[in-house]
């Protein structure tokens, strides 16, 4: 990641200041240019100051040969300054140093956004690439007398949480096989106790949902337990994520195009892995347990077939109607194996449904709960965190969609409310724990490139999941 810090200003390649109903909101004290001629030229260039816009002016004689403006709109918030931070990482990335005054405006905390946004915008995926773009950008400085470390050490963790998520889940699934991706698991953290099930032990242990959805794929699945425990935390969370490396649908199979970006569906075990790592890196104090199984959901000889029966881990069978609704199938697991340390939440988070997709679009995650206070406190969490989520409504009629022949439910609802109805099946696996379920099956890979999102895998979830884990922490004794 490029280095981030604070301090004042001396010689950058590039000055970016804010820019907020037309003027100039904040320059430096060291560099002052001609406000007025400024703010002329923005009038002659039409530059408004509108969210989004920006504009490149020469600046020779200051400390820095050009200045960049950015427009913030007339009311700037945390995410606000978050993308037009990324915009800035993204877009200027063959100036080596840049420093900015983003964060000179009047909301709490400008200093972490600003930094987030910069990491999160300085991104790129080139593992697979022999000749990549180059990128000369290796630091920005946030100018200000003040010292504003420990607001970016906290960006720092948050950024390298999203980071680790997407660079997972823009992996190519033959690059990341249960064993794997289990491994990256148990070398996150010193302070992270990590537990790995390999296939006998889940044979063992009865998670059968998992062996149901591993048995057409010859990699062998995996059940991951993650395990940060710090001195002095009462309350515990639970966040269980639904790691499917590779989803082909299993017999009943995707078409070609639905199955193109099908390497990303386990991008709700990336958001555990990612926030299980910040969350360490800050040293919040509260316990988390981090559930994530792994495995590709194939087509071979023994694949599980539609009509077959499974048995999860607290006992209940399902009856397995369409192979590709295979994430519940392990979820079901994950959320039975979680609750039995009986933590204060349960929180899974899934590309679970193409139903949420159509429902919220690509950009907003669906949250399901039957606990209204449950609720409240992952919504307020996304909220803070800059992730929008949007609450359906867990309807309780629908239980009878599910209902099986044969076994204690069917893995698949009726042609509505798809992830409503999964998330009624994923409710018998809770017992009475406070539960909540957000399914990504929309923000968890991005469509497009904008702000500080790159086409590809989002990390979407790994700052929700964070933000959660501070509003259960307690103030370090
Ligand atoms: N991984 C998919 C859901 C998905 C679709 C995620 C599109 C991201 C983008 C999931 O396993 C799936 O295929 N679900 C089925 C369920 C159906 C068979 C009840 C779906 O949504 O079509
Ligand atoms: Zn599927
Ligand atoms: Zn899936």
């Amino acid at each position: 990641m490029i280095s981030i810090t604070s301090g004042a200003l001396e010689s950058a390649d590039l000055l970016v200041v804010p820019v907020m109903s037309g003027r100039v909101a904040a320059c430096s004290d060291e560099f002052t240019p001609d406000l007025d001629a400024i703010e002329t030229l923005l009038d002659a260039k039409d530059f408004t100051g509108k969210k989004g816009q920006t504009l490149f002016v020469s600046t020779p004689g200051g400390p820095t040969p050009e200045m960049l403006l950015v427009g913030l709109g007339e009311e700037v918030d945390a995410e606000g300054l978050r993308r037009a931070a990324g915009t800035v990482t993204r877009t200027c990335r063959r100036y080596e140093t840049v420093a900015t005054t983003l964060h000179h405006v009047d909301i709490d905390d400008a200093a972490s956004a600003v930094a987030l946004g910069s990491w999160l915008g300085a991104y790129a995926f080139n593992e697979y690439k022999s000749d990549p773009k180059p990128i000369a950008l290796t630091s920005v400085v946030l100018v200000d007398d003040e010292d504003l470390d420990d607001q970016i050490d906290t960006s720092a963790a948050i950024a390298r949480g999203v980071v680790l998520a997407r660079d997972l889940i823009n992996r190519p699934a033959w690059d990341k096989a249960p064993a794997v991706i289990a491994q990256v698991c148990e070398d996150l953290s010193d302070e992270i106790e990590v537990t790995v099930y390999d296939e006998d032990q889940i044979a063992e242990a009865g998670f059968g949902g998992l062996q149901a959805v591993n048995l057409g794929a010859d990699n062998p699945a995996r059940m991951v337990v993650m395990r940060y425990s710090p001195e002095g935390a009462t309350r515990t969370v639970a966040f269980v994520g639904k790691g499917i490396v590779f989803d082909s649908g299993g017999l009943s199979i995707k078409p070609a195009a639905g199955m193109e970006t099908m390497k990303t569906d386990m991008a709700g075990a990336a958001a555990v892995m990612g926030a299980m790592q910040a969350i360490a890196d800050l040293a919040l104090v509260v316990n988390v347990i981090g559930i994530t199984p792994f495995t590709e959901n194939m087509t071979g000889g023994s694949a599980l077939r539609p009509g077959d029966v499974m048995r999860a881990y607290n006992g209940k069978t399902m009856e397995v109607l369409n192979t590709d609704a295979e994430g519940r199938l392990v979820l079901a697991d994950g959320l039975a194996l979680a609750v039995e340390d009986e933590p204060d939440l349960v929180v899974d988070i899934a590309t679970l449904t193409g139903a949420c997709k159509v429902a919220l679009g690509p950009l907003v995650g669906g949250l399901i709960a039957k606990d209204d206070e449950a609720a409240d406190l992952v919504l307020n969490a996304a909220e803070s965190a800059g992730e929008a989520m949007w609450r359906l409504p867990f309807v309780e009629d629908y239980r009878s969609m599910v209902e099986s022949d044969i076994a204690d439910m069917k893995n698949i609802g009726g042609r509505w409310g798809g992830a409503i109805t999964a998330a009624i099946i994923l409710s018998e696996f809770v017992g009475d724990t406070p539960w909540v379920h957000l399914d990504i099956a929309g923000p968890g890979r991005a469509d497009k490139t904008e702000h500080y999102v790159f086409k590809g895998g989002s990390g979407f979830g790994v700052r929700t999941l964070v933000s959660v884990a501070e509003a259960l922490s307690e103030e370090p004794s």
